[in-house]
């Protein structure tokens, strides 16, 4: 329920192509998902580098650390995890029209909340899915938490993958193969798709 009537929007003078011109890229959101351990975060993080490297703005928005933070007041229910990726949401859009490419890594494990993402955007470029495809089995041998074995346990309560489910991508702009590759591979997947789209020049 949006409670902020009587609000007005006010138009920036300087705005999201101004800064993208000033940037020499284009502004998008990459959105990681995939289970626990399937190696969003360090891809990510890996393809932060590599954009950095090549002087682009960037920024990562990962689910474990914003759960401290902006997300603090939210646990593993199905509400609660569509109000974390709808905060995320709002947030990754904050970031593109700041100019920025903003890597986010969240299990975001229903269909319907990444798909209210992709509609949030301004562009169909503006929302790019990875899907990092690792299957169950070597992301529980990974358990680098131990939060599988936990959920096995039942001492975790709607882990994804166990006990709450995990809806693989329909439409995923690109699926990356995390499970037994180097990340330097993955990190090639995602930065030439990149180019191919035109929103970064190659390096
Ligand atoms: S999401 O489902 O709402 O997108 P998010 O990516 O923010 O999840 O958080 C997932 C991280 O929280 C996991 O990597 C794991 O470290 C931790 N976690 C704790 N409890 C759970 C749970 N029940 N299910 C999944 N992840 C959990």
């Amino acid at each position: 329920m949006d409670k902020s009537s009587n609000t007005f929007w006010h138009q920036a003078t300087i705005n999201r192509e101004d800064r993208e011109k000033q940037n020499g890229h284009a502004s998008t959101i990459l959105w990681f998902t995939g289970l626990s351990g399937s190696g969003k975060s360090t891809l990510a993080h890996a393809v932060e580098e590599e954009l950095h490297r090549r002087g682009c703005r960037t920024t990562v928005l990962d689910g474990d650390n914003v759960r401290h933070g902006l997300c603090g007041d939210l646990g593993f229910t199905e509400n609660d995890r569509t109000e974390n990726i709808r905060r995320i949401g709002q947030v990754a859009r904050l970031f593109v029209d700041a100019g920025v490419i903003v890597l986010t890594a969240f299990i975001s494990p229903f269909r319907v909340d990444r798909q209210r993402v992709r509609m949030m955007v301004e562009k169909e470029q503006d929302f790019i899915e990875v899907f990092c495809d690792c299957p169950l089995e070597i992301c529980e041998q990974r358990d680098v938490k131990g939060l599988y074995q936990r959920a096995r346990k039942g001492e975790i309560q709607d882990f994804t993958g166990i006990s709450s489910p995990y809806e693989t991508p329909a439409n995923a702009d690109l699926t990356v193969a995390t499970g037994d590759r180097d990340v330097a591979d993955c990190v090639n997947d995602v930065i030439t798709h990149l180019e191919q789209r035109g929103l970064i020049s190659g390096g």
